[in-house]
């Protein structure tokens, strides 16, 4: 048995599992700090984190929610104007290489010249052989993965519960967890499950979705993997049972949702519904968090993926959790943030350059 199980009360059958009716039956009372989260009103997308939650017109801004709209507001400028100095200096090196490379041809004679052209075209093709050679190893890894790979199922079922932005959170974390998989030396077997609407929309839509080498299924996961019920295991920071080892048997779910928390509670609740194991990963065992252990859906499925390489919880944890939501003697306690602040440490770009290029998979 790969999880240490302790009995929580046997789990009462519901009817059939949407998520409309499990929205209703959701542990849904906000607490202040939750309540602050959902009066904000901007728009605004976070690349890899999570977004802020729907705007509620209605309710005044609490000091505390303006607080964080006005942090929200600042850090999103400064990722803006940090972007375009990025894309100035890009062009101002492009034009400084090209002249440089225009000098030093002028500079040589016209046998030097072809021989300088040659040798770089060489050093170009040798590049171009090496990035494609990479590009089929990773292929092959990934197409092994789906034989024999570690399942990990993100359940995508709960597009109706969150706003427009926060699916395109969500996406782009998808996106994130994709590239991190690809670049593992023993990828899992990666499965997007249960998705349509705007969820399903919003993949479509991200260039070159259509080549992943990743297993999409619009199913429900319970419906693809009925025969392997006993299999299941839907990790939750709401369930007592703590992970201890990753079972190859197993069938590990990660909750598709970008919800800061507002929906506390309800993929345990799914969980129970559906008679299926829950486990939480072993964070307690291992560090403090500054605030809730609740973390991203690419946080979870990098961990998972840290300690398949690893078999070290602690490791994987120090080099996913972002030192800010830590809490260690050596550091002061930052700011109370709950899941789904913005992840600096993933750039995102990068992460759309190894996703979305038409030959990337
Ligand atoms: C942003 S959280 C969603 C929180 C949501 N309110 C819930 O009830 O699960 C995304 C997903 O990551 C996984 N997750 C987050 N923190 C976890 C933890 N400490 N242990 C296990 N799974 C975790 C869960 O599958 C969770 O659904």
């Amino acid at each position: 048995m790969a999880i240490q199980t302790r009995p929580k009360g046997t789990p009462k059958p519901l009817g059939q599992l949407t998520a409309k009716n499990l929205s209703a039956s959701a542990k849904m009372q906000p607490t202040e700090e939750e309540r602050d989260q959902t009066d904000h009103t901007a728009a605004v997308s976070h690349p890899n984190a999570e977004a802020p939650p729907p705007p509620s017109p209605s309710q005044p801004l609490s000091k505390n929610a303006q607080k964080k709209l006005l942090k929200q507001q600042k850090f999103e400028a400064k990722k803006a104007e940090k972007k375009a100095a990025e894309k100035l200096h890009k062009k101002l090196e492009a034009e400084r290489k090209r002249k440089e490379w225009d000098e030093k041809l002028a500079s040589l004679s016209e046998e030097e010249k072809s021989k300088l052209i040659e040798s770089r075209r060489g050093m170009r093709k040798d590049r171009m052989e090496k990035r494609s050679k990479e590009r089929e190893m990773k292929i092959e890894r990934l197409a092994r993965a789906k034989e024999s790979g570690q399942n990990v199922v993100i359940d995508l079922e709960f597009a109706d519960l969150m706003a427009a932005n926060e699916i395109h959170s969500l996406v782009q974390q998808i996106m994130y967890c994709y590239a991190v998989n690809g670049r593992c030396a023993a990828p899992a077997h990666l499965w997007l499950a249960g998705y349509q609407g705007e969820m399903e929309s919003q993949l479509q839509r991200l260039p070159g979705f259509d080549k992943w080498i990743i297993e999409k299924d619009k199913r429900p996961y319970i419906e693809t993997f009925q025969d392997r019920k006993e299999h299941l295991v839907y990790l939750t920071a709401d369930s007592e049972t703590i992970v201890d080892e990753l079972d190859p048997k197993k069938i590990y779910i990660v909750g598709g949702l970008v919800d800061r928390n507002r929906w506390k509670g309800i993929t345990m609740k799914k969980a129970e519904e559906q008679m299926i194991q829950t486990a939480k990963l072993p964070i307690g065992n291992f560090l403090k968090m500054s605030s809730s252990q609740v973390l991203t859906v690419n946080q979870v499925v990098e961990i998972l993926l840290k300690f398949l390489e690893t078999r070290d919880w602690k490791s994987s944890f120090f080099d996913v959790i972002p030192q800010r939501k830590r809490f260690e003697a050596d550091s002061e306690k930052c700011e109370g943030e709950t899941e789904g602040e913005e992840n600096e440490k993933h750039d995102n770009n990068d992460v759309k350059k190894q996703c979305t290029g038409t030959k990337e998979v």
